[in-house]
């Protein structure tokens, strides 16, 4: 382990010495340095100046917010830009730099890609989950970031929703187990004394619960546009129609207190006690107020009944869906328990907002403090102060093999196999001829899926890593002719014993894979079929960010493996296919049969089981 960074506790600063510590320094701050820490930024609306000029507590970069050119290197330089202006200031506070690393470094090109956690919840690790969060750490704080936007801990409880692969199960106690498993290991501070990052629970609470068409974007919406919009500006990330179809996501939970409570509160008492240092706020409504503004949940429930003294961080422009009025929608989420805001455009507008409320007295200097002193406690736990610039040394690992190795093993666990007849699988490696099939079959983009260096996602060969031919192609003897057809268009006189077919989704994040219907594409069924009448044994390859509806199709198939969203490291796959490890991959959801059992709700109120059950998983 390189140079490690004492948190307080290795430091041996006492929680009474911290908090000594922190006073300090608050009754020092001027009130215009104290609202300086509650303000995050997006790194291309702020120059580093203004980060000294406006005292900013926090950078973060969106979905997609990359250094141009996007290298380890360049992201660190760009970190370091803006932390160097931070210490400059008269108290030398350090900010903060936080990102969306949910499944690795994934906006960095060359770092590793780990399955999305829908497919570490089909391996229900915790272990495995705890050492990813181990390496995710070191390669953030290779580019000198502190702090990562997950464990997400949603519930999901429609496949419809297009966060759905965000999240670990549909069962709480895996997805408390999982999320408390990865908190540890991004504090790197409880596992070896080793440098930490600050891990953020997300999005408080039951936005996995949210309901379809209660968005409050899309055609169907009320208000067009009286919503954070998406984060990718750029008109190509986000045209009009695909705003459109949002449906589910940061809609309404119409559901009781008990069942918040007990399916979707309890992974936050997890992490929390795993020692999780922020929790994000969900965009989602609950008891007809936006979680934003909630106090009852936020304030009483998550900071007093659950104890969290860490921080509570908004989502992107999450307060501005709270009213139509800003000086509003800043009194009340303040009020309501949040201590940090992501802006993250427009920080002077919301600094001046914050300071007349304080100044009338809608927001009580107390309330202020309580939030300055939250932040500056998590700054201090994480060595901030001490090192403010993460160590460069890192760099020398980020996407090394070892960390690769992790990833690799990762994708073994997370595959799900459904079906096996005829023992068509593990495949021999002597195979005289292979037809493959399928775009996804040879394309890192679509098998890390979103958040993966943009913040949608795309197809293409966008960063370090093999796809499943390469990896079938180096596993298979020399003496193995494969034929490769992207839509199934083989040769003529193409035909084997096996066929591959590589299905996959689009890559999509957030409301833009809110989607009505699950079931396989015109494209998708003619490929199985093009590639059925040249084989013996068909196997189907699902690259998916969830269940689909494969119910008639399934008899065309002898195999089917779900690989979820595996991310850069397919070698994983092969080591299974071929049989070099077993199936042990479990379904971290319920497979339904037809679109009549989504959601959950209407499965569980089906007479007729799903087409196989949550936890359902053959071996071989
Ligand atoms: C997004 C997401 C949230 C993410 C944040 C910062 O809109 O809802 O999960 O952490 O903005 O990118």
């Amino acid at each position: 382990m390189t140079a490690t960074v004492e948190s307080n506790r290795q430091r041996g600063m006492s929680d009474a010495e911290v908090a000594r510590k922190v006073d300090h320094l608050l009754s020092q701050m001027t009130l215009e340095e104290k609202l300086g820490q509650m303000t995050m930024v997006e790194n291309n609306s702020v120059e580093p100046a203004q980060i000294a000029e406006f005292f900013i507590g926090s950078v973060l970069s969106g979905g997609g917010g990359n250094p141009t050119p996007n290298t380890p290197e360049n992201w660190r330089a760009m970190v370091c830009a803006f932390q160097k202006a931070a210490l400059e200031t008269r108290l030398a506070i350090p900010l903060i730099y936080g990102v969306d690393a949910v499944h690795g470094h994934n906006n960095v090109k060359g770092a590793v890609i780990f399955p999305h956690n829908i497919g570490l919840g089909a391996s229900r690790d915790a272990d495995l989950v705890e050492r990813i969060g181990r390496v995710t750490a070191r390669e953030l704080l290779a580019t000198s970031v502190h702090w990562t936007f997950a464990p997400s801990v949603s519930v999901p409880q429609d496949l419809r929703w297009g966060r759905i692969y965000e999240g670990y199960s549909e069962d709480s106690k895996l997805v408390g187990d999982l999320g408390a498993a990865l908190a540890r290991g991004l504090d790197g501070r409880r596992a070896d004394g080793g440098s930490g990052v600050l891990a953020c629970a997300k999005h408080f609470v039951a936005d996995g619960a949210a309901g379809w068409r209660e968005s409050p974007i899309g055609e169907h919406a009320p208000q067009q546009g009286s919503t954070a919009p998406p984060q990718d500006l750029s008109p190509a990330a986000q045209p009009d129609a695909a705003l459109g179809q949002w449906q589910i996501d940061q809609g309404i939970s119409r559901i009781d207190e008990a069942t918040l409570r007990a399916q979707h509160l309890m992974p936050y008492q997890k992490t929390i006690d795993a020692g999780v240092g922020s929790v994000m706020a969900s965009y989602s409504t609950w008891d007809g107020i936006k979680m934003h503004a909630h106090r009852y949940l936020l304030k009483d429930v998550l900071k007093g009944e659950l104890g969290f003294a860490g921080l509570v961080v908004t989502d992107w422009m999450g307060i501005n869906q709270i009213n139509s009025d800003y000086y509003k929608c800043v009194v009340a989420s303040v009020n309501a328990g949040i201590d940090m805001v992501m802006v993250p455009y427009d920080f002077r507008s919301f600094i001046s907002t914050l300071k007349e409320a304080a100044r009338q007295g809608d927001v009580a200097r107390e309330r202020i403090d309580d939030a300055v002193r939250r932040i500056l406690r998590a700054k201090l736990a994480l060595g901030l102060f001490d090192q403010p610039i993460g160590d460069k040394s890192l760099l020398e690992s980020l996407g090394c093999a070892a960390h690769r190795q992790v990833a690799r093993e990762a994708v073994r666990k997370s595959l799900v196999l459904l079906k096996n007849d005829s023992q068509s699988l593990p495949l021999s490696r002597d195979l005289p001829r292979l037809l493959v099939g399928g775009r996804a079959a040879d394309d890192i983009g679509l098998q890390c899926g979103g958040w993966s260096i943009t913040w949608q996602g795309e197809a293409g060969a966008t960063t370090t890593g093999t796809t499943i031919l390469e990896v079938i192609r180096a596993t298979l003897s020399d003496s193995t002719a494969i034929d490769y057809s992207p839509d199934g268009q083989f040769a003529d006189d193409a035909r084997a014993a096996v066929g591959i077919v590589a299905l996959h989704e689009e890559p999509y994040a957030e409301g833009f894979g809110d989607r009505a219907d699950l079931a396989l594409s015109p494209d998708e069924i003619a490929l199985l079929q093009r590639t059925r009448e040249r084989c013996d044994q068909l196997i189907v390859v699902l690259i998916a960010g969830r269940p689909r509806i494969i119910t008639d199709q399934l008899p065309l198939l002898d195999a089917l493996v779900v690989a979820w969203l595996p991310g850069t490291e397919a070698d994983g796959l092969a080591d299974v296919l071929f049989g070099d490890f077993p199936f042990t991959g479990k379904l971290p959801f319920s497979w339904p049969r037809s679109m009549e059992q989504i959601p959950l709700a209407a499965l569980r109120a089906s007479d007729e089981a799903p087409l196989r059950e949550c936890g359902y998983g053959l071996t071989c």
